[in-house]
């Protein structure tokens, strides 16, 4: 499974990479908002540290605008996915740069269909909103489920970005479910390490080894 990261923080990007965590980054508006930094700057950084795919979020509603606006994000580097919302001018803009050979991500999936018809329109990934959907008393997991049924009922090569991930647990049922890909918030990608009997075990091994009065190095 991959990992990508949700932020478009570079500091927090940076990190996770050094560590080899980073298999690419998911931005949209309201994460450039929180960065405070110009969309077509901080996205070049980005995709100048990273390799794999960072996705750049249209704005605009028209299929032809939000074509023109996806060409240029897609002009800062090779490795851009366009990001488009589920809506018909999203899919006729992910049909237009697809052809392209554009990768193309369509986000605010929040049911099979949705997520059918991006595949169709040749989508390299399909962005499930797994929290939003637990936010109103639906089970975020069944929809990644039900999209990894349809897809293989019938080979679409679209990827399962499991997006709007909140938890841990998030992510070891997208990975149980077969999810291509997570995006995550780098906080929830930094507590996957945690366990509390990691500490407590830890601390024992720390405490005879100081007993021993030996050194490594
Ligand atoms: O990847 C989509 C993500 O940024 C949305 O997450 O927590 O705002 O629902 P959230």
């Amino acid at each position: 499974m991959k990992f990508f990261v949700d932020t478009a923080e570079i500091d927090a990007i940076a990190e996770l990479n050094d560590l080899g965590m980073v298999d690419g980054v998911t931005t949209n508006p309201s994460l450039i908002l929180k960065s405070g930094r110009d969309i077509l700057e901080v996205t070049k950084e980005i995709c100048d540290l990273v390799e794999g795919p960072v996705s750049a979020e249209v704005v605009a509603t028209e299929a032809d605008d939000m074509i023109a606006e996806g060409r240029k994000l897609a002009k800062i580097a090779s490795n851009i996915a366009v990001k488009v919302p589920l809506t018909w001018a999203g899919l006729k803009t992910c049909k237009t740069l697809t052809d392209e050979g554009q990768m193309v991500n369509v986000t605010l999936c929040f049911s099979t269909n949705q997520a059918l018809l991006a595949a169709k329109a040749g989508a390299t990934f399909i962005s499930p909103f797994i929290g939003r959907l637990d936010d109103i008393n639906l089970d975020g997991m069944d929809l990644i489920a039900d999209i990894r049924q349809v897809y293989d009922n019938y080979g679409f090569e679209t990827e399962i970005l499991a997006a709007s991930i909140r938890t841990v647990n998030h992510v070891t049922d997208s990975a149980r479910i077969g999810a291509d890909v997570i995006t995550a918030p780098p906080g929830v990608i930094k507590k996957l390490a945690d366990h509390p009997l990691t500490d407590k075990g830890l601390e024992i091994f720390l405490a005879d080894w100081a007993k021993t009065g030996q050194k490594i190095l």
